[in-house]
């Protein structure tokens, strides 16, 4: 149903994405993906994985045990990628009582025990949405040791640990959605606004905000850089009044945008949220200020949660962008069970977003019922 198409990202974008963020605020560094360490970590010993994975292929998948750890289940759009993923997998021939999922806490040393007893526990196969992306390497080697192949997801190690995948043709793929595009669907909504609307205060230039989600997920950097590209790509000035890491959470992107619009008042014309979930705690902010989104300031956020595609309907959000977690959680399975079956994967797997304005918000919230 949903089109995939094979990407892997590049070096130079990855280091473009760092230079990002508004000049002297906070956000500055907030702005650069994590230091993702992989030169040190010397290639584990293969536990011979083409052959773990031809012997996993005998059977059927209702004896398959699953392995799935989530960096937290604290995350609105995490909580609707594992929901999937279970149903996928069950609808795909897995015994529930096969599938662990596991809640990292948001702590990289609790993940890395989970990791641990799954590869005690002998799973037959491995998804795994990382704490801390800088911890790949370290997780890749362990696991491949233990010949259990691997699907990372959301959290997209960095290149030097997608190239030792291919050089070892390990059992390691990534699915995800090429984050870029998500901010440039971002800028493009405020664009397609045209300057006349979005510049109240006429100083020429569309000001704005941007709430950042956490640098370990490298979605946060590229959708910061690639909003506010879309912006001048498209001709315009812009001028950065803030750049704050709300870290994915509503009650945290609520407090910063308060926080600005306290110090930044009515010259704040637009809101990038780096997701939905601080669009949410934004939106909240923002008519606690007495301002209205549509009349005299913009918001956007990303994922397409139900509540504020519901609010892109009534234009109490500007719009978002659809993080398809269906054709995110169904790759990801699906690249597990093609694991199991010995036949392989792309090591790198992506997937398309949507932009989500008035214009078919009704359209994608019935496809998200
Ligand atoms: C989503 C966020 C989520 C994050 C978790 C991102 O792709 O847009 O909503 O909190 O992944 O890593």
């Amino acid at each position: 149903m949903f089109k995939k198409v094979i990407a892997i990202m590049t070096a130079s974008v990855l280091a473009a994405s760092m230079l990002v963020g508004c000049g002297g605020s906070t956000g500055a560094s907030s702005s650069a993906p994590a230091e993702q360490k992989t030169e040190e970590a010397a290639p584990a010993e293969a536990a011979e994985p083409a052959a773990e994975a031809a012997a996993a292929a005998d059977g059927d998948l209702a004896s398959k045990k699953v392995g799935v750890c989530i960096y937290q289940f604290n995350d609105n759009f995490m909580t609707l990628y594992r929901q999937e993923l279970e149903r996928y997998l069950i609808e795909q021939g897995f015994a529930k009582e096969n599938i662990t999922i596991v809640d990292g806490a948001n702590d990289q040393a609790t993940q890395s025990g989970q990791i641990d007893s799954f590869i005690a526990d002998k799973v037959d196969v491995l998804i795994i949405n990382l704490v801390n992306s800088s911890s790949a390497a370290t997780v890749t080697d362990k696991v491949v040791a233990a010949g259990i192949p691997l699907v990372y997801i959301n959290r997209e190690p960095d290149k030097a640990e997608q190239q030792r995948w291919e050089d070892n043709n390990w059992n390691i793929c990534y699915v995800g959605c090429d984050a870029r595009k998500s901010g440039t669907f971002q800028g493009e909504i405020i664009a397609d606004l045209g300057l006349d609307a979005v510049d109240f205060n006429k100083n020429g230039k569309i000001d704005y905000i941007m709430i950042e989600g956490d640098p370990e997920n490298v979605d946060a950097a590229y959708r910061t850089e690639f909003s506010v590209k879309a912006l001048t790509d498209a001709g315009f000035e812009v001028n950065c009044l803030d750049d704050q890491v709300g870290m994915w959470d509503q009650a945290k992107g609520g407090e910063l945008v308060a926080n600005s619009l306290t110090q930044y008042g009515n010259d704040i014309e637009v809101v990038f949220c780096n997701n939905d979930a601080m669009a949410l705690g934004a939106l909240q902010s923002i008519k606690n200020a007495g301002r209205t989104v549509g009349k005299d300031i913009y918001l956007v956020g990303v994922d397409a949660l139900t509540e504020v595609v519901g609010y892109v309907i009534s234009g109490e959000i500007t719009g978002t962008v659809f993080n398809n977690h269906f054709a995110q959680a169904d790759g990801a399975a699906d690249a597990a069970i093609r694991y199991l079956k010995g036949e392989g994967n792309e090591h790198n797997i992506q997937c398309d977003y949507t932009k989500v304005t008035q214009a078919n918000a009704q359209e994608i919230l019935d496809s998200l019922q």
